[in-house]
């Protein structure tokens, strides 16, 4: 059996991978903060496909100790696949941001998937799919949500480089940058908040789940999906930064998102 780590299970995106790969027969290995959410997940995944493997471990991916835990109970297993899905979307004004909150985010969005990457390299099956999620925002800075952009720019530009150190090992590395998402109840308020092209780019979790997988079984370096996604990005490199940033400060400015 191939066993998959899946970080941030318990989240939207998270629980949608862990029941698509149960589906397609992987062995779970699932972690995030909550005991709680993780054997909540699990029941449900053992539920609807009972000859599921789902084993589970609580931890803080922005601790280094508990991720020292975390590795030690994963350690017996050898892995197919990582999908690093967990992260903190934390979004207001940098002035509200403390020394806590910075590198509670930074280190969940950025430092906690680059620790995983490396856990389950030397950890792996005879063969590795990582799947690291980052965003769109990834591709430019995004006023009001700046450590959040940049931390996921910070995860693309690792995992890009990473694909090519570990070409032709047998290891492929493969980022992911989702738009919006229809995840969480207040993501879903936001998106609609938007209008019309927000609402109209925005993807389920399972069809970002089925892109990402699709993307990895190609070993892709990079995928985002959606075509209008893809075509907004196309237009917003050939408008100039200045009011590439004015638009993004102005749909952004009043937004506070802060639910970890
Ligand atoms: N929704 C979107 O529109 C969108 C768009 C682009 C990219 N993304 C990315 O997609 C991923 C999932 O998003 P989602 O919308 O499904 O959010 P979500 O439901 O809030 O899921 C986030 C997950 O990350 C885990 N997590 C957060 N901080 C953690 C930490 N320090 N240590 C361990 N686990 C931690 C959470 O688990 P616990 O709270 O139980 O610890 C949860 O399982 C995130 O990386 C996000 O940045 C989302």
């Amino acid at each position: 059996m191939t066993y998959a780590m899946v970080t941030g299970a318990t989240g939207v995106l998270g629980t949608a991978f862990c029941r698509e790969l149960a589906a397609r027969g992987y062995g779970l290995f699932i972690t995030g903060r909550s005991i709680e959410k993780l054997a909540a997940l699990k029941a449900a995944l053992t539920a609807e496909y009972p000859s599921a493997n789902v084993d589970l471990y609580a931890a803080d991916l922005s601790d280094a100790e508990s991720r020292k835990a975390l590795y030690s109970a994963a350690g017996k297993y050898a892995f197919g696949m990582l999908v690093n899905v967990a992260g903190a979307d934390i979004q207001k004004p940098f002035s509200e941001y403390d020394e806590d909150k910075i590198a509670f985010q930074a280190r969940a969005c950025f430092e906690g998937a680059v620790s995983a990457c490396a856990f389950a390299l030397a950890h792996r099956d005879k063969s590795l799919k990582i799947i690291n999620i980052s965003s769109l925002c990834a591709e430019q800075p995004v006023p009001y949500f700046a450590l959040y952009s940049a931390a996921k720019s910070a995860l693309t530009t690792f995992s890009v480089a990473l694909s090519k150190e570990t070409e032709g090992t047998g290891v492929t590395v493969t980022c992911i940058e989702p738009g919006s998402v229809l995840t969480r109840p207040d993501i879903k308020e936001y998106i609609s908040a938007l209008g019309f092209w927000a609402r109209k780019s925005a993807k389920t979790p399972g069809f970002v789940v089925e892109k990402s997988l699709k993307a990895a079984e190609k070993g892709k370096r990079k995928c985002i999906p959606g075509a209008l996604n893809r075509l907004f990005l196309f237009f917003s490199r050939i408008a100039p930064r200045g009011i590439r940033l004015s638009y993004l400060a102005r749909t952004r400015k009043n937004v506070r998102k802060d639910v970890f």
